[in-house]
């Protein structure tokens, strides 16, 4: 399968592409001139105002920027226009509670389009938004409410009740706004329409997102306003997104994909784009490719799996004809996948490659370029990815090593907040290290291969094991507990957790009824105080867990045993 090769057809480009030769443009291309496609205040730039603002000045101020629908049918449209006024009152009503330049602003929202009124509001006052995914729950709010020490919590009443609950925790949060309440929404509606938007420096921080390693809690990545200028030519480049398109992006802005391409880059573009506030369903899906003449649809490679499982032969109830171009990102897109929607779409999805820390698309399958399937394509043009060694030194084709990046892409983080020295140790030997591995083959296509570390991949979300683990701990029943990524054929990696109890509770699983119980209640018991979606499910009850002698928990050697593999390097272990 590796050297499969999927060629481009006339059928594959109905219109000439926007990148149409990328070894020619990666020999010609500078950011310098790249830059110069985007608004400026004289050295200056806001990245709402190019998302939205700039197109109010053009023929685009009525076209439709935003169309919504959730899952009970309701919808809603927004005109650039539309949506520059009401960011505008929302950053006025910002102002007047005291927000300033700098403050972290955080929105905890159903997939509304209050979420991404507001998340424009605070970068045009140059405040910094943070987004949280509505699956969270206590812990996982508090962690990264404390942490970023938020003035700011936006959100719904559906969720203030977890809000609530953690306040008191929160010294720092001064505000909480409830859009759906009605005197905020009647205050709202009063605040002028018209703002000055803030002219940030492109260093300065425009948004931040909480993402997961190995160890300790999960970190505040920042990204600044420069960040649109990628975010907007990988839209053009390898989204291939016009203004003819109607597009759709699955993600949710919880994550950095519904920040970089269903707000900034997207909107830069120009493109009208659909939001749907809904759980994944493939007849839905469908219905909404259709209804909304899809043209350019950007998913996950586990709702690609879903579809599949949902079998090809639903498709065909669907006029699809309006689908031109289809990408993937969060996780390996496996050659079936591929095949599969060349067989059902009559066309591929491309995989893209990237992180929340790289802010934007760094490796890609292009439309004008062959798909190696299997391969996440080639860096994009003003980027150069190598394969390194644990030193930064560059190896050579076709051997395995970091996929690693060098510096100096328009969106790369600028800190992690609060947490410099985590932020350097991204760094060795002049490379930014991705912390997953992969090869180059000698045509420069670059190959996923695993993580580097013992971060989960769960439908593409990214789960830190150690949250996963202290939420565990926190049930009296568990004494410690070791959390891996388990391979599924459907779901990438599901969580799975290795769980010691105490005396007395491991006397009572011998009852298997019992024990059985006792997993559902522990996975419930992280449903409930971390997140929704970063459960395990699967839980094993195990005696001891397999540790360094200097205690951590050996997660490759719960993982090796789980799978069937040797376990490796044990000189470091404590006697198992
Ligand atoms: C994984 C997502 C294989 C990878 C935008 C990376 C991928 C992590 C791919 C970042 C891909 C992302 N093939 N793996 N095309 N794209 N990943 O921060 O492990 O949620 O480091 O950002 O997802 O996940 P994050």
């Amino acid at each position: 399968m590796k050297s499969d090769l999927y060629r481009k057809t006339k059928k594959d480009l109905p219109v000439p592409p926007n990148l149409g030769d990328y070894e020619e443009l990666r020999k010609s291309f500078s950011w310098k001139t790249a830059e110069k496609e985007l608004a400026w205040f004289e050295g200056k730039i806001n990245a709402a105002y190019n998302a939205v603002d700039r197109h109010v000045e053009t023929w685009r101020k009525n076209k439709v920027a935003l169309y919504w629908e959730d899952e009970e049918g309701r919808k809603q449209q927004y005109t650039f226009e539309e949506l520059a006024r009401r960011s505008n009152q929302f950053g006025n009503y910002l102002k007047d509670l005291g927000v300033a330049r700098g403050d972290r602003v955080f929105l905890f929202l159903p997939r509304i389009p209050e979420l991404y009124i507001a998340f424009l509001g605070i970068l045009k006052i140059g405040a910094i938004a943070g987004t949280l995914f509505s699956a969270f729950q206590e812990q996982a709010l508090s962690d990264r409410l404390g942490n970023s020490g938020a003035s700011v919590v936006v959100t719904h009443s559906s969720l203030l009740p977890r809000i609530e609950k953690v306040r008191h925790k929160l010294p720092e949060l001064h505000h909480v706004l409830v859009v759906d309440h009605e005197a905020f929404a009647k205050e709202l509606s009063k605040k002028d329409e018209e703002l000055h938007i803030v002219h940030m420096d492109p260093g300065d921080y425009a948004f931040m997102l909480y993402t997961s390693g190995t160890t300790g809690k999960p970190k505040g990545v920042m990204h600044t306003h420069r960040a649109v200028v990628q975010e907007y030519e990988t839209a053009r480049w390898v989204l291939d997104l016009r203004d003819e398109d109607t597009y759709w992006c699955t993600a949710d802005p919880g994550w950095v994909t519904g920040i970089a391409y269903e707000i900034l880059g997207s909107w830069t573009a120009g493109v009208s784009a659909l939001v749907y506030a809904g759980r994944f369903d493939p007849k839905r899906w469908y219905k909404l490719l259709e209804d909304y003449k899809i043209s350019v649809w950007y998913t996950a490679p586990t709702a690609v799996r879903m579809l599949m499982a949902a079998g090809g032969a639903l498709v065909r109830g669907y006029d699809l004809s309006h689908l031109r171009h289809m990408c993937s990102v969060g996780e390996p897109l496996n050659p079936e996948a591929i095949v599969w929607a060349v067989r059902t779409f009559g066309r591929p999805f491309h995989d893209t490659w990237w992180q929340t820390e790289t802010g934007a698309i760094c490796i890609a399958n292009y439309p004008a370029m062959d798909i190696k399937i299997g391969s996440m394509g080639k860096p994009i043009p003003g980027l150069d990815a190598a394969i390194v060694d644990d030193s930064g030194h560059v190896l050579p084709p076709g051997t395995e090593g970091n996929i690693a990046l060098k510096p100096g892409w328009p969106s790369m983080m600028k800190t992690i907040w609060k947490r410099p020295h985590k932020y350097e140790s991204y760094f060795s030997g002049g490379y930014y290290i991705s912390g997953d591995r992969g090869l180059m083959d000698r045509d420069g296509y670059f190959w996923f291969i695993g993580r580097a570390d013992d971060v989960i991949k769960t439908s593409g979300e990214r789960v830190g094991p150690f949250e996963v683990e202290s939420a565990l701990v926190a049930h009296p029943a568990v004494i410690e507990a070791g959390v891996i990524g388990k391979p599924d054929s459907l779901r990438g990696e599901i969580i799975k957790a290795f769980v010691v109890l105490t005396k007395e509770e491991s006397d009572k699983v011998k009852v298997k009824a019992y024990a059985e119980k006792l997993k559902e209640e522990l996975a419930s018991h992280v449903k409930k105080h971390l997140a929704g979606h970063a459960y395990p499910r699967e839980i094993e009850f195990i005696d001891k867990l397999p540790k360094t002698r200097s205690g951590k928990i050996m997660r490759r050697i719960l993982k090796a045993r789980e799978m069937g593999l040797p376990i490796g390097d044990t000189s470091t272990l404590e006697e198992y």
